[in-house]
């Protein structure tokens, strides 16, 4: 190895030009993909105390204007979260013709057309009256989540999402199977070329809190430990991706983001032909903001290189409530 004198890996580093040459990772906007909650019977946007910036929208105009300011930003992905006002054992306003994400779809596909893409995200802990993932059964005193007779639910409400015209299903349950069920259910039906992006390693995190109170889905008890992945285990990462990818997912997910920049990493490298996104998730963002608010970080910043290191590791594509932010501070860096 030739050594000091001769090597200065400085050289590399002399100014702004030089380093942006020869950077190996850079983000787009084009990568980031904004997640939305929309809510049922408000008629104005909402804050949300734990995610200071974000608000939950109407299905209305407010929704198109956000969703045409996000435009202009540059955004053309949009992940949409329903906040229903009615719920109950069985998740039936999730698959309602006439429910919050069919009736925003509907809209937002209306209004845009091919110029965004909608992902729809496929879930029921939202739409729930007990806030879990699947049906909810109950031997003595004990409640389970009974897998199977979730998947019945879960291709359900993914096929409702498709007639409204979502774009990408993206479940996010982590019931076994579920990707294979929706995927035979929308190909019944002719939706063969409606993408699956499936949250396939989604782990038990404490830092979806915040979306929790976002979407009031917060489970009326026990927790998610018996769906969700353990956050000690990391090749098992690699078996949930592998059965999703088998199921029939077109995008995978590892989720959260930042707190597991080595499960992207692991699953981009065992998986590598496979687009892989990566979810910034609402505690993340929490994190950061209320650093931020305090004045204690560079919220633009932090924020850059973060999002740098989640596409470092590995993401092709990034869900972030910070999209339009970094839209516009990376028009500002040119
Ligand atoms: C389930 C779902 C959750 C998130 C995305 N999809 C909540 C959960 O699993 O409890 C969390 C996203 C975030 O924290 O930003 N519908």
């Amino acid at each position: 190895m030739v050594n000091f004198p001769i090597l200065r890996p400085r050289r590399l580093r002399n100014n702004k030009l030089i380093r942006d040459l020869v950077a190996e990772t850079s983000i787009s906007e084009k990568d980031l993909v904004l997640p939305i909650f929309i809510k049922e019977d408000i008629i104005t946007p909402e804050k949300i105390e734990s995610m200071p910036g974000v608000l939950r929208y109407p299905p209305d105009d407010s929704l198109i204007k956000y969703v045409e300011e996000s435009y202009s930003n540059g955004i053309r992905y949009f992940i949409l979260f329903g906040v229903p006002k009615y719920k109950d054992d069985i998740a039936s306003s999730a698959y309602d013709k006439n429910g919050i994400i069919q009736k925003s779809v509907r809209l937002l596909k209306e209004t845009f057309d091919d110029k965004i893409i909608v992902i729809t995200d496929e879930c029921t802990d939202e739409y729930t009256s007990h806030g879990h993932c699947g049906i909810v059964k109950s031997i003595k005193n004990s409640y389970y989540v009974d897998n199977d007779e979730s998947l019945k639910i879960h291709a359900k409400i993914a096929l409702s999402q498709a007639e409204a015209g979502s774009d990408v299903i993206a479940p996010s349950s982590m019931m076994d199977g579920v990707v294979g069920a929706i995927r035979k259910e929308l190909d019944n039906a002719g939706f063969q070329n409606t993408l699956i992006m499936s949250y396939s390693a989604k782990y038990a995190s404490t830092f979806y809190s915040p979306f929790r109170e976002a979407a009031y889905s917060k489970p009326a008890f026990g927790d998610r430990k018996s769906y969700q992945m353990d956050p000690r285990n990391s090749e098992e990462a690699i078996k949930e991706v592998a059965l999703d990818i088998e199921e029939g997912a077109d995008i995978i997910m590892v989720k959260p983001a930042h707190t597991y920049l080595d499960v992207i990493s692991l699953v981009k490298n065992s998986f590598p032909e496979y687009p892989l996104a990566a979810y910034h998730v609402s505690g993340e963002y929490s994190m950061i903001k209320a650093a931020a608010l305090n004045g204690w970080i560079d919220e633009r910043i932090a924020v850059l290189e973060i999002t740098t290191a989640i596409k470092r590791a590995g993401a092709n594509l990034i869900l972030t409530y910070y999209a339009n932010e970094i839209a516009k501070w990376l028009k500002e860096e040119m």
